[in-house]
Parts: structure tokens; sequence; C-alpha cells
């Protein structure tokens, strides 16, 4: 077996609200292993968010442990932490994130602006994402110029821009009509066959969740089932 490209053990996270506590993840152990696609389900307020968070390294934990492509999140310089989100990881998010002063084209090249590359070679592979998520005709659009489900299409593409192992996404279909999340969807299921690009994700809807090769449900910050394959269609019958 092979081994585990993130894992979470024993996660704890609370909130001080004034002077109450929020217990929003308590004692999560999870290891998502390199080419699945995991995807998070449960109520709102759940945790889902924290942990997608804790895993990407923009939150830390009030207890426990997240390793990362064999790297202790926690324990990482900054400097570190940001190289490793750069170069491992991709995010992409329900309100897509882009920057409104910049065209499609500029979006997705500028993760890898900030990882050093430079000139032709950059915007070429900026081109070639995009055509990757068919919008090869839209790169001088600014956001503002696309539809939600191009944004969204926008935000993949600058996501895989520096070739992360890992894609996570937190409801990047919430705001889109079934058609195009399906589309959105297809292209990060697309990929991750391409690639082997592990996705871990968070949707409210089964249809989005069917994309899964496991699925992993939360419930007031602990995980509550875990299921593989057949099961995991089956448990999603069930939610
Ligand atoms: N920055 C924060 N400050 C205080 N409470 C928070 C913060 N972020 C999340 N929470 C609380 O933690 C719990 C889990 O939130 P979240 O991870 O966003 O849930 P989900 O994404 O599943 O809807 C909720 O009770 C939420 O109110
Ligand atoms: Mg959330």
């Amino acid at each position: 077996m092979s081994e585990p490209i993130i894992h979470v053990e024993n996660v704890h996270k609370s909130f001080l609200m004034g002077k109450e506590a929020v217990l929003a993840l308590r004692g999560i152990d999870l290891d998502v292993l390199p080419g699945e696609i995991l995807c998070l389900m449960g109520p709102s307020g759940s945790g889902k968010t924290t942990l997608l968070n804790i895993v990407g390294g923009l939150e830390e934990p009030s207890r426990g442990h997240v390793i990362v492509k064999g790297q202790n999140v926690i324990a990482l310089s900054e400097d570190k932490l940001a190289q490793l989100r750069l170069t491992t990881m991709g995010f992409v998010f329900q309100n897509y994130n882009l920057l409104a002063n910049f065209t499609a084209l500029e979006n997705v090249e500028a993760p890898m602006a900030l990882a050093g590359l430079r000139g032709r070679k950059r915007r070429e592979k900026a081109r070639s994402l995009l055509q990757r998520v068919g919008l090869a005709d839209r790169e001088r659009h600014y956001p503002s110029e696309l539809s939600g489900g191009q944004q969204q299409r926008v935000a993949v593409a600058r996501a895989l821009a520096n070739d992360p192992d890992i894609l996570i996404g937190d409801e990047i279909t919430g705001d889109l009509d079934s058609v195009t999340g399906f589309e959105v969807m297809d292209i990060i299921a697309e990929l991750n066959e391409e690639r082997r690009t592990t996705v871990v994700y968070v949707t409210h809807d089964p249809r989005m969740a069917k994309y899964a090769s496991r699925l992993v449900q939360i419930r007031d910050g602990k995980i509550t089932s875990d299921e593989t394959g057949e099961a995991a269609l089956a448990a999603l019958e069930s939610t």
C-alpha cells in the first residue's frame, strides 16, 4: 500500500468566540492516498471548511498533527509553508476568488509568477491550461466578462498552474447550475485520471459527490463514516 499523501492525526480545532470556545473539530484522523478523489460531506457548521483549511496550512489546529507529502505542515516556517502551498496544493473555492483586474490568462499565470516561472514559458503553460479547461478563446477576458462556470474553470486552471499533487475544493459547484457543475467536475475527474492528482473536495450535492472514489462524512467535528468504492455509493444513497 502506498504512503498517504495527507496524514491527519487527532486534529482538534477550537475557536474562541468571546469567552466561549467553539469546538469545530474534535479528533479527526484521516489518511488520504495518492490518486484518491475524496468527497467530504456533512451539515453546515460540521467543520468541513476548517478541516480543508488546516490541511492547506491556512489555519493551525489546536491539537494534533498534519503531514502533507511528507512535510509536517504545523512545524514548517512561513516560507516553507508558502512554498508547499504553492507547489503541492491547488485550491478552488465556491466564489472562484479570481483577481478582478487580471485577465483569465493572467489569473492562471499568477501562481507561476510566484513560483518564479517567467516569460514565454509561463504564458504558454497558462494557455495550455486554459485550453485544457475549454477556455482557449477567453484568455483576454476579465472575470466580470465570464460566466460563473467559466470563472470556475479559470480557477481550476489556476489551481493546476504549478502541477500540484493535491487539488482542494470547497463547495466549488455550489454557485453553479447542475450542468455547469458537472462540466467542472468532469474536468477534475479527467485530471485525476491523467495526472493522478489527489482530490479532496466538499459538496452538499449528492450528484457531485458521485465523482468521488471515497466518501467521508463529518458531523459536529467528528468523522461519522468513511467508505470507499461501492460502499461509498451505498453510503451516498442513504444521505
Ligand atoms: N474563524 C472562526 N471563528 C469562530 N468560529 C468559527 C470560525 N470558523 C469556523 N467557526 C465555527 O466552526 C464550526 C465549523 O465551521 P466550518 O468549518 O466553516 O463548517 P462547514 O464548512 O462544515 O460549514 C462552526 O460552528 C463555525 O461557526
Ligand atoms: Mg464550509
